[in-house]
């Protein structure tokens, strides 16, 4: 067997190993929550609702073809209204079934969301530099904690990226979104992991292509410290953990 079988055969369609496991949901156990609670008293962000006019270039054809992973960006803060429409753009909810699933700007396999976005914080207005937790149903920001030394964090947190020394620590927004794996095991069992990983592609494909549309620029970013960052968000890692990150900046 060679050294990559293992994870080649992990990328390869699973559905006939699927029909045969008596999932979670098969079982009837009841599904697990569809965003993680939060306490009634957390200080919430309001959010302006999304409205198109916050685009600077609403043609798909121009943002598709002019995006870039972007590592360079202008002091120039991100305003409210286009972090709204950012969260929205990759996260936000546009419809509910009567099961309570959860159809959202990004397709996911199963509808099964298995992520939370968390935001570091660092140039947006009138928000006050920290991290937050995006609440997808309320479209609010939870805010978590403060954070000193903000930039030396974040370079710690994106280790040493080869591209760009330190990037990151530029950017509005550094987005981190974690996934509770169990919200697509519960329907997928042990072949949901290649799913989440699609997932989460297309949620940063629509955060590339929301920066673009807002003279704004994203990179994605997959070199971080795993434990760092959970520890910092304070997450229970074998429930949940940080899967992929992404920089934000004006341009
Ligand atoms: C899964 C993934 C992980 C990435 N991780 C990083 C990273 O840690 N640091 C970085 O500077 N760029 C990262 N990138 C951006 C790629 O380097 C970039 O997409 C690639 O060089 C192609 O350039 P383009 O996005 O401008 O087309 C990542 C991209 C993907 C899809």
């Amino acid at each position: 067997m060679g050294k990559y079988d293992n994870y080649r055969n992990f990328l390869k369609s699973n559905f006939t190993e699927f029909k045969t496991i008596k999932t979670d949901a098969k079982k009837g156990i009841s599904q697990p929550p569809k965003v993680k609670p939060y306490e009634i008293n957390s200080k919430l962000v309001d959010l302006p609702m999304v409205n198109e006019s916050t685009l600077t270039n609403g043609n798909i054809y121009t943002c598709i073809k002019e995006r870039r992973s972007t590592r360079f960006y202008s002091d120039k803060p991100i305003s409210l209204e286009e972090l709204s429409y950012l969260l929205w753009a990759t996260q936000g909810i546009t419809s509910t079934n009567k099961a309570g699933l959860t159809f959202r700007t990004v397709p996911c396999s199963g509808a099964t969301h298995s992520f939370e976005s968390y935001l570091l914080i660092r140039n947006v207005e009138k928000i006050q530099k920290g991290v937050y937790r995006y609440l997808p149903f309320e479209h609010k920001l939870l805010f978590m904690f403060e954070l000193d030394e903000l930039e030396n964090k974040i370079d710690a947190i994106t280790l040493d990226q080869p591209f760009a020394p330190n990037f990151a620590n530029k950017a509005a927004v550094l987005f981190i979104w974690s996934t509770t794996p169990y919200r697509s095991e519960w329907k997928f069992d042990v072949t949901a992991h290649k799913k989440i990983l699609i997932d989460i592609g297309h949620v940063c494909q629509n955060l590339y292509l929301a920066s673009e549309s807002i003279d704004a620029g994203a990179c994605a970013i997959g070199i971080y410290d795993q434990k760092l960052i959970d520890h910092l968000l304070g997450l229970n890692e074998e429930e949940e953990f940080v899967i992929y990150l992404a920089a934000v900046g004006k341009k």
